[in-house]
């Protein structure tokens, strides 16, 4: 069975622009477009935990706030980087502008590392690490 949660209402989030709201299940980003579609995904950036919905968005896209990655709102895939997606999550508007969001599994933030001590804490040299200078 599915399980559907009212997130909030359309007119909290400015057209154009995303709002991070905390669900029991864990944090997800909503986004309001200038369509007038809403589109609900993870909330933190799968490349280093940036937090998407203070991203630029555009029609049907967003723009990660820390790297620049490319989102697809509809779909999750990256636009820019096409081996890395993000997940969406089923998202309607009922006739009084609320927000329904069928969140299933949110994904964990990935961990950010920053200052002198972040390459000893990478979990990876393959990750990217944030300088605190
Ligand atoms: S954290 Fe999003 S592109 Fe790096």
């Amino acid at each position: 069975m599915t399980r559907e949660i009212l997130v909030t209402n359309v007119e909290q989030i400015p057209v154009g622009e995303g709002r991070m709201f905390n669900l029991c299940e864990g944090e997800i980003a909503v986004f309001r477009t200038h369509a007038g579609d809403v589109h609900a995904t993870q909330a933190y950036c799968p490349h280093l935990g940036g937090p998407l919905a203070d991203g630029l968005t555009s029609a049907s896209a967003v723009v990660c706030p820390l790297h620049d990655r490319i989102f697809d709102l509809a779909s999750g895939c990256g636009l820019s980087h096409e081996h890395m997606s993000i997940k969406v999550f089923k998202s309607r508007l009922d006739g009084d502008g609320n927000v329904w969001v069928e969140p299933g599994a949110i994904p964990a933030r990935e961990p950010i590392y920053v200052g002198a001590d972040a390459h000893a804490h990478a979990p990876s040299e393959s990750m990217e690490v944030i300088s605190a200078s």
